[in-house]
C-alpha cells in the first residue's frame, strides 16, 4: 500500500538488521523513562537483537508488515501472532497483535493508521475474527490509539520486562467492523 513518502509491505528476511535497530529504538524511546536501565537490557538482548529478528521473520506462526519510506529507511513495524490467547479474550478465531511501534519523529502522521489498516487486512487473510493485544496501563498514547480503532478493554495480564511484572491491559475488536 502506498502513502506519500512511505508504502506499507510484508517484511522479508532482509529487514531482520533493520528491523533489530528500529525495534530495539522505538522500545527504548517508549518505555526507558519508566524502568530500570538492567530491566530494560535484559529484555532487549532477548526481544531485538539480529539473529532474533530473523527467526520471528521465518517463523510461520507471525506476520510482520513494515513502513518504509521512499528511501528504503524502516519507519514502523507491526506483527501479528498466532498463538495462546488468554482467558479475556472469547471472541471467535482470535490473532495477536504482539507489537505496533512508529518511530518517534512519525507519530501523529498517519503511519499507525497505515500499518492498522494492513494488520487488519492481513489478520482477515489468516481467516482471523477476534484481534487482540496487550498493551501496557501506563502507555495512554497507544491506549487512545487502540480505542479510536475500536478496541475495547476487556481485562488484563501480566508481562515480565526483565525482572518486572507489569499489568497490561487486554483490548480487542473484530477484524471487520
Ligand atoms: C502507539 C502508536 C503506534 C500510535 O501512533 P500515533 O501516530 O502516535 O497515534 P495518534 O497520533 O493517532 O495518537 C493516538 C491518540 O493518542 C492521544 N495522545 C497523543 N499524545 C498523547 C499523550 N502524550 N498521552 C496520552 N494520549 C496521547 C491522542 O488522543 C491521539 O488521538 P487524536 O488523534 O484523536 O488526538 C505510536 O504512538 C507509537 O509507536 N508509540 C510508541 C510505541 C508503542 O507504544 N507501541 C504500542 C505498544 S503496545
Amino acid at each position: 500500500m502506498s502513502h506519500s513518502g512511505y508504502r506499507i509491505r510484508a517484511a522479508v528476511s532482509t529487514d531482520a538488521p533493520g528491523l533489530a535497530v528500529l525495534g530495539e529504538r522505538t522500545f527504548r524511546d517508549t518505555f526507558a523513562a519508566d524502568n530500570t536501565p538492567e530491566d530494560m537490557a535484559a529484555h532487549l538482548a532477548t526481544s531485538y537483537s539480529p539473529a532474533r529478528q530473523r527467526e520471528e521473520l521465518a517463523d510461520p506462526g507471525r506476520t510482520t508488515l513494515v513502513a518504509a519510506t521512499d528511501a528504503g529507511e524502516l519507519i514502523g513495524f507491526a506483527q501479528l501472532r498466532a498463538g495462546e490467547v488468554p482467558p479475556a479474550v472469547t471472541g471467535p478465531a482470535p490473532i495477536e497483535m504482539l507489537r505496533l511501534y512508529v518511530d518517534r519523529g512519525y507519530h501523529g502522521r498517519g503511519v499507525a493508521n497505515a500499518l492498522m489498516e494492513a494488520a487488519l487486512e492481513a489478520a482477515a487473510e489468516h481467516g482471523a475474527i477476534t484481534i487482540w493485544l496487550g498493551v501496557w496501563e501506563r502507555n495512554p498514547r497507544a491506549i487512545a490509539f487502540y480505542r479510536k480503532w475500536g478496541f475495547e478493554d476487556v481485562g488484563s495480564h501480566d508481562f515480565l520486562l526483565g525482572s518486572d511484572r507489569q499489568t497490561d491491559r487486554v483490548m480487542v475488536r473484530l477484524v471487520a467492523e
